[in-house]
């Protein structure tokens, strides 16, 4: 019904004041009232009492003490009667009137007794009176009596006149005040809210080092900021990450479209001989390899980003995976006179895909021999730790300076001291990948590297008895 949560918080905060405040005037109005009525009813009584102890029975007539003829109460009206309804005497106060005396009052009187009978009764236009009839039936020696006490409502009425008056002008007026006070406070406390949104909708995708405004840190509506301020924060990570993704990945395809189209317009400048044709052929052929090694490498990579691996999962036997890549990786190491040695002793089987996990080794093999120097040595092991496999690629080659080491996993990313050798020409993908692989397959990896010393890769991965089937 209310779309505004400020109309929301007001009409609740309105509807609760004013059903303490009705509440409220009620209890007050009716606890005020029964006391004032309960006063008068007590002065009746005690009145009557009063009255009836000051009488004698003498001679077969009351006898009324003369300076007591009056009853000299000045707001109480008195008249005693006998039990036929005969007026015996009354208070000066009562003028010519008389108290109502009808044979519903006697009756009631009668039925009563010595309590007494209490009762409201309205006499002419004027306020009502309230009336205590208490029948004295007599005895042998006394003949009956009916004294009757009345007073009239007239002050219980206007003092109670005057608090409904008051509580019908102060209620409304604490009403109105309290949420007068209810929409300032709505109001001071969504401010920030609107804020946020006005802000939330200016960060696009041009602004996205924008923030919330944080009034306070502390409050609700603070750490919600603060907790927006964060995503804000990873969006932008990730969005530059992207960003510098695409710029590297454009660089990097045109770098060899250009030596492409360089080589064969030179080629196609003049006639040339057979040889320098194959010459211009096999370069170009070195170079669309070069590019479709990196399309298909982004493309593995994009695949993984937007979720759509598919790994096909199954237990393997890494050691006989590690031997297999050995073999075939033997002859690189040779040609560089790089020793490569394997140490796998155990034999643990890991859940994952067979294709993946051979890449992801061969990946940190190809890097420990394109980064050791000729007479270095390479070293894959394999040993079981807990409930892990853990993999280890180390060399006895160049090393990762200390502040390269957090990037070396970044997408293109080449450390200076290779990319200045140019020794590789790699596309800077490899341990990208190599962490992704890992990722799909709930594993670890970590670096750990000397400048001259060498480079240990570690891979852990978890047990096909322990590994969780959720892939
Ligand atoms: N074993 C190692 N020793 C020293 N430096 C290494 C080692 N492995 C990786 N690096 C550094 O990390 C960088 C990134 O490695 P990565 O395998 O991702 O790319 P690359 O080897 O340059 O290219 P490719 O995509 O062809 O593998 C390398 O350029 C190199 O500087
Ligand atoms: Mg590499």
């Amino acid at each position: 019904m209310f779309r505004s949560i400020r109309a929301r918080i007001m009409s609740w905060h309105l509807l609760v004041t004013a059903l303490l405040i009705t509440a409220f005037s009620l209890i007050l109005f009716s606890t005020v009232a029964d006391s004032l009525y309960r006063g008068v009813d007590m002065t009746l009584l005690s009145k009557a009492a009063e009255i009836n102890s000051g009488l004698d029975f003498e001679a077969g007539r009351w006898n009324f003490p003369q300076e007591e003829n009056d009853f000299s109460a000045a707001d109480l009206l008195i008249q005693l009667s006998d039990l036929g309804g005969n007026i015996l005497a009354r208070s000066a106060n009562l003028g010519k009137k008389r108290l109502p005396l009808n044979a519903t009052i006697r009756a009631q009187a009668l039925k009563d007794g010595p309590a007494g009978s209490l009762a409201t009764v309205s006499v002419g236009q004027g306020p009502p009176l309230r009336l205590l009839t208490v029948v004295d039936t007599g005895d042998g020696t006394s003949a009956g009596l009916l004294v009757q006490v009345g007073i009239s409502l007239k002050r219980v009425e206007s003092t109670l006149g005057r608090l409904r008056f008051w509580l019908l002008i102060i209620a409304p007026t604490l009403l109105l005040l309290s949420s007068l006070g209810s929409f300032f406070l709505a109001d001071r406390l969504l401010r920030p809210l609107k804020t946020m949104a006005q802000t939330a909708e200016s960060i696009g995708e041009r602004s996205l080092s924008e923030r919330l405004p944080v009034a306070n840190p502390e409050d609700e509506i603070g750490q919600l900021a603060g907790t927006f301020n964060r995503m804000f924060g990873r969006l932008q990570r990730a969005f530059e990450q992207q960003k510098r993704f695409v710029s590297d990945a454009s660089h990097e395809l045109r770098t060899p479209l250009t030596v492409l189209r360089g080589q064969l317009e030179v080629a196609l400048r003049r006639r040339r001989s057979a040889q320098e044709y194959r010459q211009v052929l096999e370069t170009s052929l070195g170079q669309a390899e070069r590019l479709s090694r990196l399309v298909q490498e982004l493309l593995l990579l994009a695949r993984a980003d937007s979720g759509k691996w598919q790994p096909d999962f199954q237990p393997i036997e890494l050691a006989q995976l590690c031997a297999e890549i050995a073999g075939e990786i033997k002859t690189l190491a040779e040609q560089r006179q790089i020793t490569l040695e394997v140490a796998c002793a155990k034999r643990p089987v890991v859940y994952g895909d067979p294709l993946l996990l051979r890449r992801m080794i061969a990946n940190l093999l190809d890097n420990a021999i394109q980064y050791t120097q000729p007479g270095g040595q390479v070293r894959l092991s394999l040993e079981l730790q807990g409930d892990r496999a853990r993999l280890s690629v180390a060399d006895t080659g160049l090393g990762i300076p200390a502040e390269e080491l957090s990037h070396v996993f970044e997408r293109f990313y080449r450390a200076d001291q290779a990319r200045s050798q140019q020794r590789t020409g790699g596309t800077g993908l490899g341990l990208a990948i190599v962490r992704e692989i890992v990722r799909v397959h709930q594993g670890q990896i970590e670096v750990e590297s000397t400048p001259g010393e060498g480079t240990i890769f570690t891979v852990r991965l978890p047990l096909y008895r322990t590994a969780t089937r959720s892939h």
